[in-house]
């Protein structure tokens, strides 16, 4: 079966709650967490109060996805926030396995995002130190982009570089009703989907759309 991670980045935050409720009534087991610091990317969302507030919510697996610069320098705050899966992205760390050490020494998921011109060969020599790849298929910084489809290259050749590894691949960015197949059809785990979900008129029928579309 195939697993949905919801973006909240298209929630409605004035009643979040009420959003959450309504894909977790719809199957979901995980959410994705869109941190953006307003320099790795231009926009600005949110940190780790809100985060800890999300996990007050849920039991869900949360899966943060941090768009920020230097990540070592706040890497703390997001652990203590209360995460499963903390992702950084490769193009904004000087020392990734010193970074996904810190994350896995805190017994979270530790994982790499990487950004649709980012080669991904450059992820070999961390695999063991690995527990999640975030294939983006947009370039990082907003919801509702178009997906980029050179990025199923990268999914087939990430898929194939895991081997027999326990590491979750996920892909993020222009997950739609007309892509989603394809995207599965890769082997990657996890689709991440923001604005196709939470801007449909109805949450839950999108959501079980989505599983067979
Ligand atoms: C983009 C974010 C995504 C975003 C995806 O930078 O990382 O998680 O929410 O949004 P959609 O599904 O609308 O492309
Ligand atoms: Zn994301």
């Amino acid at each position: 079966m195939r697993i949905i991670s919801p973006s909240l980045l298209s929630a409605d935050f004035r009643n979040i709650k009420n959003d959450i409720y309504t894909v977790e009534n719809a199957g979901a087991k995980r959410l994705h967490l869109d941190v953006m610091d307003g320099h790795f990317v231009p926009n600005l969302t949110f940190g780790p109060m809100i985060i800890k507030s999300i996990r007050k919510l849920t039991k869900c697996h949360l899966e943060t996805h941090l768009m920020i610069e230097k990540p070592h320098e706040s890497l703390k705050q997001y652990i203590e926030a209360g995460s499963d899966t903390i992702i950084f992205h490769y193009e904004a760390s000087n020392n990734c396995k010193r970074d996904l050490k810190l994350i896995r020494d805190n017994n979270i998921n530790a994982g790499i995002a990487i950004s649709p011109d980012t080669d991904e060969n450059l992820l070999s020599s961390l695999l063991d130190y690995l527990d999640y790849i975030l294939i983006m298929s947009v370039y990082p910084g907003k919801g509702g982009q178009t997906f980029i489809s050179k990025t199923l290259k990268k999914m087939n050749n990430i898929v194939s570089m895991r081997g027999k590894r326990k590491i979750t691949i996920g892909v993020d960015g222009g997950v739609n009703l007309q892509t989603i197949s394809t995207i599965f059809a890769t082997n990657i785990d996890i689709a991440i989907v923001g604005s196709e979900l939470f801007k449909s008129p109805n949450i839950i029928k999108r959501y079980k759309e989505l599983m067979i579309a």
